[in-house]
């Protein structure tokens, strides 16, 4: 599964890590990073390099929010719709994305593969929403326009990057 630029890197992850089994999340994310899921091959390539059992394997990617078992859009968009949240408005907020990607209310990949939308429990930004993630960054105390200003963002990098 490891392509050989990909193992090179798993070497190098692993020389920073006390055991092997330490290095579970930076292996994962690895493993991750070419099609941005990961399949059943890729938690048995996981497990066999850590020397680890494929259950413990699975139990941290079901932990993890960023770690995904299905094929999602380029961009995962995630918003807290806790508690704390929702009573900030997150729950309409995120109903009203949702409308405005063409998704079901459960959310779900935008028709053009841009996006993934989830709705997750607490993002430890609780005074700041409705907020959410898009990948690794943060943003908050958004109104749809902000929302919709960073996706177009988004668009407009793939649409460069696609030469279009
Ligand atoms: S409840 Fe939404 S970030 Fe904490």
């Amino acid at each position: 599964m490891w392509s050989d630029v990909e193992q090179k890197e798993l070497e190098e992850i692993l020389k920073k890590y006390p055991t092997k089994r330490s290095a579970l999340l930076p292996a994962l994310y690895l493993a991750q990073r070419e099609k941005n899921w990961l399949d059943d091959d890729d938690i048995l390539a996981v497990a066999e390099a850590l020397e680890v059992p494929v259950t413990d394997v699975q139990a941290v990617i079901g932990f993890y929010t960023l770690f995904r078992r299905e094929p999602t859009g380029k961009h995962m968009i995630h918003v807290c719709t806790d508690l704390p949240c929702a009573l900030r408005g997150a729950e309409d907020f995120y109903a009203r994305l949702t409308r405005r990607l063409g998704l079901p209310s459960e959310g779900g990949t935008t028709a053009d593969g841009l996006f993934t939308l989830e709705a997750v429990p607490c993002l430890a930004a609780c005074d700041k929403a409705p907020m959410c993630q898009i990948d690794l960054q943060y943003y908050e105390n958004l109104t749809d326009e902000m929302i919709d200003t960073v996706l177009a963002q988004f668009r407009a990098e793939a649409q460069q990057e696609s030469g279009a």
